[in-house]
């Protein structure tokens, strides 16, 4: 992984999973460490974010980076047309690695393509955003102390959800039963699916969530994303299609864990919050420590870091 881009999940084995999971747990430990004080990380977000920017520059700064980039990207040159490509090799110029969230599909992998410095991919459109699901199996394999033999329902918008997809994607190398639960119109795509049946895995799909929920250890909620709809009829016939709320959670199981990638809209009802199986906030938290993982090995640091 040293000096390479992470633009998909694939781009990794699940050996370099357990690197990273591993190397978050130190940082869980001890999180502020002058160990890549020589480094400029730069967070490029064409799209939205509070998380996985936040985390990635809070990360940076706990680990003594300088951190630059911007937010907006109407306040960048590419207001004036600057091309991606341009914008890339300029930053380049300014920094050893680019964290980098856009909103068109394959823009992260063309970038790697054509950057002289490692990209992470943060989210590109309906694609993958690798580091949330690094930062999801880190918090599956610490709510449940194992990765193997678990019951895992994914439920919401499957078909554009890019966190879904690299989640999936990356179960698919442990013994994952998974549970499905969608509109018809935003099921899992099947080029996902195969990833499960290429694996001869057991999968089942719904279209109910109540039912699910005593026979699952993780129930990943997710957000019907307005932004990805092109008709805005389809999006108004499948929100609030599921809403989790407390007393949905009395028949569960005592290891089930509500997790969700944020932000909520109206998903996850705030009574939630207090249950012990609310899992959301630190799963976010955890982002910090995947993400310092990830920096370090990246920028090739890994042997500074202490326990
Ligand atoms: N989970 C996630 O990607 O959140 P943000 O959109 O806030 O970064």
């Amino acid at each position: 992984m040293k000096n390479k881009s992470l633009i998909s999940i694939h781009d990794i084995t699940k050996v370099d999973y357990d690197r990273v999971l591993d190397l978050a747990e130190k940082f869980e430990k001890n999180p502020k460490q002058d160990i890549l004080n020589n480094w400029v990380v730069a967070t490029l977000f064409f799209e939205p974010s509070t998380r996985t920017r936040l985390s990635f520059e809070s990360a940076a700064s706990q680990l003594g980076a300088r951190v630059i980039g911007f937010s907006d990207a109407s306040t960048s040159s590419v207001k004036k047309g600057e091309t991606l490509k341009d914008t890339i090799l300029t930053v380049s110029n300014y920094s050893d690695i680019i964290v980098m969230r856009h909103p068109r599909e394959g823009s992260a992998r063309y970038a790697s393509e054509v950057s002289p410095v490692p990209i992470i991919n943060a989210g590109d459109g309906a694609n993958q955003h690798p580091t949330q699901c690094l930062l999801d199996l880190y918090s599956i394999r610490k709510t449940q102390k194992k990765l193997d033999d678990l019951h895992i329902a994914f439920v919401g918008d499957l078909k554009y959800g890019r966190t879904v997809h690299s989640l999936v994607q990356a179960l698919t190398n442990y013994k994952t039963t998974f549970h499905l639960i969608s509109p018809v119109e935003l099921k899992l795509p099947s080029s996902v699916k195969q990833f499960i049946k290429d694996k001869n895995l057991e999968y089942y799909q719904y279209t109910e969530m109540d039912q699910v929920i005593p026979k699952v250890d993780i129930l990943y909620m997710t957000r019907i994303q307005q932004e990805r709809f092109a008709d805005p009829l389809e999006y108004e016939r499948v929100k609030g299609a599921y809403i989790l709320r407390e007393n949905m959670l009395s028949d569960a199981k005592k290891n089930l864990r509500v997790m969700h990638p944020l932000p909520r809209v109206n998903e996850i009802t705030e009574d939630v919050d207090d249950n012990p199986k609310a899992y959301y906030f630190q799963q976010a938290q955890n982002g910090v420590y995947v993400r310092q993982a990830l920096l370090t090995i990246i920028l090739g640091e890994e042997k500074k870091v202490k326990s």
